[in-house]
């Protein structure tokens, strides 16, 4: 069967890398792809905005099966496009990736079905958010309903950074994403991803992890879109996984196809393990990045019919096996990122650095130039690896990342601290 992804991410190359290893997996195409994935799938420069031109393509090369990495297109419509063509695709209609598209939405949903979560309150006038916050108190989180590229978030310390919050996304920060707003209570505890593959009925548990947000060592600075994870989620044992999946997972799914939006593909749950248990702190209706990427190095099992039965209603019939030992991704962006940074910077010596059997190395913000390597992008390379725990997947996946020669880049030295500590006090 030939494959079509959608993505040029970590996060699609790794799943790309995935779906490679299947035997179902005849001629693999990537759109647009990056630097990386070359020798794995055939990169195609296609504006996955033209929908029509997406299913024209898949047409012309016989693709029978599209998976689709990213929110955007999502929200936009192109799985309700190619599955109404009868080409299967992995990822939710533009109805249902609501959960990820608008905030608001899915604070209601929770209300409505009495899904854990912040305290909040859904505003599109400033003055009644100011009267709200103040009420509230602080620290208090403003959020932009729609998507914002990771950024609008907004962890406010005090109520003047919470006002100003206000006025920025109420005044047009972040465009239509922030004609509304959700305000919420900050919540207190240890944060973690959980995944499930869903057909919309049936659920599949499909692995937990962790990752870090901000840019800086000790989890300071600015949010960016993550700056590495690792898998499995200490913090996530059975029993934490088995309240997840029935106080927050089943009634989502539940509830969205008895409004009428049934959710077919992945439901990546962003959590926070308070006091009281697992609330839900956002939705996102595709993989993590960089959370994906280790992910799939403790996938054992073929993940293409796991993903292609989400389209259908047998997802009863599937299972996955895991491996149990701890992947890690350590994330190398570009001098600058979050912000400006410089493109089109060379990097050295990826071959030799990643040629441990345990250690894959995946691409997002690169190019190939030739025989060389470039990067393009603000997160370039994920340095993913798998060993025995998480202190030696640390291990490995930073001696990896030294060997790679690349000046204009820079990483956190500290990704899994906190698995790391744990596994200290065993
Ligand atoms: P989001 O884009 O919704 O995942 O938010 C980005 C980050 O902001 C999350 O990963 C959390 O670290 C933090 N955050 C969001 N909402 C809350 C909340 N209600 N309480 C505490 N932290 C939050
Ligand atoms: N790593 C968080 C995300 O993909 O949204």
């Amino acid at each position: 069967m030939n494959i079509l992804v959608i993505g040029s991410g970590g996060r699609e190359h790794s799943l790309s890398w995935k779906i490679a290893q299947s035997p179902l997996s005849d001629d693999l195409y990537v759109a647009p792809g990056n630097g990386g994935m070359g020798d794995i799938a055939i990169c195609t420069d296609l504006d996955t905005s033209d929908h029509d031109g997406v299913v024209s393509f898949c047409r012309t090369k016989n693709i029978e099966f599209v998976v689709i990495g990213p929110e955007a297109p999502l929200v936009e419509g192109l799985s309700d496009c190619l599955t109404a063509e009868n080409i299967t695709t992995f990822g939710p209609s533009a109805a249902a990736a609501i959960l990820e598209g608008s905030k608001g939405f899915t604070k209601d949903l929770c209300s409505k079905y009495n899904i854990p979560t912040a305290a909040y309150g859904r505003f599109s006038d400033a003055h009644a958010a100011k009267e709200f916050v103040a009420t509230k108190g602080a620290p208090i989180v403003i959020k932009a309903d729609g998507l914002a590229a990771g950024k609008g978030v907004i962890i406010a310390e005090t109520l003047a950074e919470a006002n100003t919050a206000i006025d920025d996304i109420l005044g047009g920060q972040f465009g239509e994403a922030g004609a509304e707003l959700v305000v919420e209570e900050f919540l207190i505890g240890e944060e973690a991803s959980f995944f499930v593959l869903t057909d919309g009925v049936n659920i599949l548990p499909f692995g937990t992890a962790q990752d870090h947000k901000r840019v800086g060592e000790g989890d300071t600075g600015p949010n960016t879109g993550g700056m590495g994870a690792y898998s499995p989620a200490p913090v996530m044992d059975a029993e934490m996984v088995e309240r997840t999946i029935n106080e927050i997972i089943k009634p989502t799914v539940t509830g969205m196809a008895a409004e009428g939006h049934p959710f077919k593909g992945v439901l990546f749950a962003g959590l926070m393990i308070t006091e009281k248990g697992p609330e839900l702190i956002e939705y996102n209706v595709r993989f993590g990045d960089p959370e994906c990427q280790a992910l799939m190095m403790r996938l054992e099992s073929d993940i293409v019919p796991a993903l292609m039965a989400c389209a259908g209603d047998n997802l009863n019939k599937i299972s996955v096996q895991w491996s149990d030992k701890a992947a890690m991704n350590v994330v190398m962006a570009a001098n600058g990122y979050p912000g400006s940074y410089e493109k089109n910077t060379l990097i050295g010596n990826l071959e030799q650095a990643g040629s441990a059997d345990n250690v894959v190395i995946f691409h997002a913000g690169t190019k190939k130039d030739g025989e060389d390597i470039l990067a393009t992008g603000g997160r370039v390379l994920n340095i993913t690896s798998l060993a025995d725990n998480v202190t030696q997947a640390k291990n490995d996946a930073y001696a990896a990342l030294d060997k790679i020669n690349w000046p204009d880049g820079f990483c956190r030295r500290d990704i899994g601290w906190r698995a790391v500590i744990r596994e200290e006090n065993d």
